[in-house]
């Protein structure tokens, strides 16, 4: 998640409002920063890594000056975060600029097929970009056609904005499955991923459509719809027109893109994380890679803390299911307990969304000092962990700047699905044309969180102001529901300070049990793998517990009508589908309980984004 944006004015240096606006974009990355402005024959481009506050002394940003320019705020995601991979990226002759927010999917063959025909200068599949466009201008192509002909060559996600030389004006722009707006002003417009790097520009606004490009000019806007193989057709001005809109919202508000706080921004985030951790991975080499070493392992462990733990818990039971490799899960701080056992042929898959937790790092250093050989699946490129791991997988959700982990939870298992079916094919357990087909449904997940947080937010809403007694509860799950149960539990003691205890349900008999009395709230979590979930409904009802049932819409469950059941459909889809259904309730909860108790969700008493101590 990057964030982009391009202004051309009428005879106006619109360098300090381009730097104002990724000041703005921050938020959406901060590994690099970059500017390219149009000088007319030729375009000058100024990156480096690091924050905006560095680079722009580093490089000298202020020092540009022009009529039209772009500008990058980077979250890696192809290539660590250095000079070289920051955005703008350029072709050949320096004639074309590129700045990008998305995945190209297939970057692998696209990068095998230009790196015979040009001088690559990144590891970035946005560079690709620049001399795909290159080549159409070199076969005599307007820059129009050739922005076209480049866009049907990509598969995955991008929001550019991009200068062509000798066309001091113009900037091009193009989305697809990333967001992008355009900003009409007086005698200056504006391209950019979000409200907020606009507001010091223009308040107008018109939102893109997946498939549409274009350019804009100081005074001037064209939209065009992209067809099969390169071909347009123009929409036409009075329906961009319709879609202008004024907006009235603080700029504070904005940077939140409208939210009142990032939490629920972050979840509200998770379909356009999910489709960018599935575009980023489904052709990832590294994934195969990856799989490669799971399948091989003689002992396989998931290590993680927290969050990433769970996420681990939802692998071990895929793998287990599909891979025939059944990983051994392991709280990173409790890694010494199988340390003596660990040797040459084991393998461990850390997963943390920072890369940078302590206890994850020394499990991975010390199985790694054993011989074992280490899958890092993390949110951050370079992190300690990507540098610690043999092979990395990146889940590119992009910044999380809420302190409980959302959507990088719901991006860690879609990136662990993937890796349990690819090597599930790696060992034979499954056919790869089937393991294939079952990755490539993946893609739906992002539909089902999208329905799921829709479903699961009035309910939500109503129980955190209606039920205001609460002071501990029980979530319970068996199966794969269990550590969908876990996570719920903590984003509940987390963000709303709210003693929430998650419990397999068939063991809840064997102690739990005892504390529930009349009125006491009991949440199951049920997973198409575990009908058995309704008998441990009833032994909780039977005891006066206040029971409610999160269950997917398409899984039969015998449960009588009493007045202490309660039951919440979300989206169904088969098990592969039911963690991205099931979790945004107890995120949603947790988030509303908290805001109802006065508390800051984003910032939690006593919590830290990354825990970088023992
Ligand atoms: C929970 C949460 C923490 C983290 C844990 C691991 O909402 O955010 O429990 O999951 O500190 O962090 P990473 O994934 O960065 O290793």
């Amino acid at each position: 998640m990057c964030g982009i944006i391009g202004v051309t004015a009428r005879d106006r240096d619109v360098v300090p409002l381009v730097l104002e606006g990724l000041v703005r974009l921050e938020y959406r990355g901060y590994d690099s920063v970059g500017v390219a402005v149009n000088a007319g024959g030729s375009i000058i481009v100024r990156k480096g890594a690091g924050k905006i506050a560095d680079v722009r002394v580093r490089v000298g940003l202020d020092r540009l000056s022009g009529s039209t320019a772009i500008g990058h705020t980077r979250w890696a995601t192809h290539g660590p975060p250095t000079d070289g991979n920051a955005h703008p990226h350029i072709d050949c002759d320096g004639m074309v600029a590129v700045v990008h927010n998305g995945v190209i999917r297939n970057y692998a063959s696209l990068r095998e097929e230009l790196s015979g025909r040009h001088r690559l200068r990144s590891e970035t599949d946005t560079e690709l970009i620049a001399h795909l466009i290159e080549e159409g201008l070199r076969r005599g192509l307007d820059p129009l056609e050739a922005l076209a002909r480049a866009l049907a060559r990509l598969e995955g996600s991008y929001a550019l904005a991009i200068l062509v030389a000798g066309e001091p004006d113009r900037i091009y722009f193009a989305r697809m499955r990333s967001p992008l707006i355009l900003g009409l002003g007086e005698g200056v417009n504006a391209v950019a991923s979000d409200i907020p790097a606009l507001l010091h520009i223009t308040r107008r606004v018109v939102t893109l459509d997946d498939g549409e490009f274009g350019w804009i000019s100081p005074d001037d806007v064209a939209v065009y719809k992209l067809g099969p193989g390169g071909s347009y057709t123009r929409v036409p001005q009075a329906e961009v027109a319709s879609r202008l809109k004024t907006v009235e919202w603080s700029v504070e508000k904005a940077s939140k893109g409208g939210y009142p706080h990032f939490m629920i921004k972050e979840i509200y985030e998770q379909p356009q994380a999910l489709t960018d951790t599935y575009n980023g991975l489904l052709d990832d080499p590294n994934l195969g890679r990856a799989a490669g070493l799971v399948a091989s392992a003689e002992r396989l462990y998931v290590v993680g803390a927290g969050t990433s733990y769970h996420a681990g818990l939802v692998f071990s039971y895929y793998a287990a299911r599909v891979s025939g490799v059944p990983p051994i899960p392991l709280i990173a701080s409790e890694f010494k307990v199988y340390e003596n056992s660990v040797g040459a042929g084991d393998v461990v898959v850390a997963v943390s969304q920072s890369g940078e937790t302590y206890d994850t790092l020394e499990a991975v250093r010390s199985y790694k000092e054993r011989g074992a050989r280490v899958v890092g699946v993390t949110n951050v490129v370079g992190s300690a962990l990507d540098r610690e791991s043999h092979v990395t997988i990146y889940i590119r959700a992009g910044p999380e700047i809420g302190v409980a982990a959302t959507k990088t939870f719901t991006s860690q298992i879609m990136a662990l699905q993937l890796l349990a079916l690819a090597a599930a094919a790696a060992t034979g357990r499954m056919d790869p044309g089937e393991a294939r087909a079952e990755a490539r449904g993946l893609s739906r997940a992002s539909s089902v969180i999208a329905d799921a947080i829709r479903d699961s937010e009035p309910v939500a809403k109503l129980l955190a102001t209606r039920e205001r007694g609460w002071r501990s509860l029980y979530i319970l799950g068996r199966g794969l529901g269990y550590p969908i149960a876990r996570e719920g539990a903590l984003k509940v003691k987390e963000i709303a300070y709210l003693h929430a205890e998650a419990y397999p349900a068939g063991e809840s008999k064997h102690g739990p049990i005892a504390l529930v009395e009349d009125g006491f709230p009991v949440f199951l979590v049920a997973t198409s793998d575990s009908p058995e979930i309704a008998g441990n409904a009833l032994e909780m009802a039977a005891r006066g517990a206040r029971v409610m049932v999160v269950k997917p819409r398409d899984m039969s469950l015998e449960l009588p009508q009493a007045p202490n059941i309660a039951v919440l459909e979300v989206p169904g889809g088969g098990i592969l589908m039911e963690p991205y259904a099931l979790t945004p309730f107890f995120q949603l909860l947790a988030y509303y309980k908290a805001v109802q108790s006065g508390y800051d969700p984003d910032k939690p008493r006593n919590l830290a984004k990354t825990v970088t101590v023992e």
